[in-house]
């Protein structure tokens, strides 16, 4: 039985969550991506990016830090090389993408609705480059902005906006996001952090902060899943910590519509398998 999510039919719940299964290639060698409901490829930008200078990963109790940075080849070679290859497999192909404006972003969105892509996820978790560096997905008249610009040329693909759980009221920013015409959220992101070298004094990170996921967000994303659901009546794709078939559960229980699984395949590339091989057993 398939799940309606804002008009994209998806055989089950669980999707792979962006940037933690690159665009599929390793991951299917170890198992048939069909299997999946849905796939968030690596985040797109416009242009490539090499991303930020190691060490780009700390461990921390229950979880990761990371500062990727975005590393991806472009949203031109995504089309060119990686559509294809994921276009194989019988599952929801989400593209997730950033911009430093509104216009990039719509630029991007019309490259992507253009080639194809059952639905947009779009990262609003990245620096406005015209108002000094501050995160689109941290102000309600930003958020606004650049999901009325992917609206606007999106035609019939679904426009999905993922917010960042950096901000005092995550209802503000999904309620200014849905007005401006999103059809569905997925949150939560990563949670802004740090950790410090004991021996040189210095962040771990080259970059100094990083995104905190795994376990250790779980009640984080609980919390803002149910608080977003009781207040926007969009679909809502949650996500943060879920390792495991009960956690996925726990996600619907607050509200989601599907899951995301990120860090937690770092750990046990067949997990996200194993929740929906769990979660089909409940259904009949
Ligand atoms: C290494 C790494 C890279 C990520 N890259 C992206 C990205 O490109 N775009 C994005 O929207 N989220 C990105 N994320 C965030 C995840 O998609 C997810 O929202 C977050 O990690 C919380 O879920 P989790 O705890 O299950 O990993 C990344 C996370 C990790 C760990």
């Amino acid at each position: 039985m398939g799940i309606d999510f804002a008009g994209v039919q998806f055989k089950n719940r669980v999707t792979l969550a962006s940037g933690t299964c690159g665009f599929g290639r390793e991951l299917a060698e170890l198992f048939d991506l069909s299997l999946l409901g849905g796939i968030c490829a690596k985040g797109l930008t416009l242009n490539p990016r090499i991303g930020n200078p190691p060490p780009r990963i700390a461990e921390t109790p229950l979880g990761m830090l990371n500062s990727v940075g975005l590393q991806n080849p472009g949203v031109d070679a995504f089309i060119r090389e990686e559509l294809p290859f994921l276009r194989q497999f019988d599952t929801n192909i989400i593209a997730n993408f950033s911009g430093s404006s509104p216009e990039e972003f719509a630029e991007i969105a019309a490259k992507l609705a253009g080639a194809g892509i059952d639905m947009l996820e779009v990262n609003i978790s990245c620096p406005n480059v015209k108002a000094e560096g501050m995160l689109f997905g941290t102000s309600p008249d930003a958020a606004a902005e650049v999901t009325a610009a992917v609206k606007r040329v999106a035609g019939s693909v679904p426009v999905m906006v993922k917010l960042t759980p950096n901000v005092t009221d995550i209802v503000q920013i999904a309620l200014a996001c849905k007005d401006a015409g999103a059809d569905a959220l997925s949150l939560i992101n990563t949670l802004l952090g740090m950790r410090f070298d004991l021996k040189s004094g210095k962040p771990i990170l080259a970059n100094g902060t990083g995104g905190l996921s795994g376990p250790a967000i779980f009640p984080v994303a609980l919390r803002m899943v149910y608080q977003v659901a009781n207040s926007v009546n969009i679909p809502i794709l949650g996500l943060g910590g879920i390792s495991s078939a009960n956690d996925a559960r726990e996600m619907l229980i607050a509200g989601a519509k599907l899951i995301g699984v990120g860090t937690a395949m770092f750990r046990d590339p067949l997990i996200a398998v194993k929740i929906i091989e769990e979660l089909g057993k409940n259904e009949h």
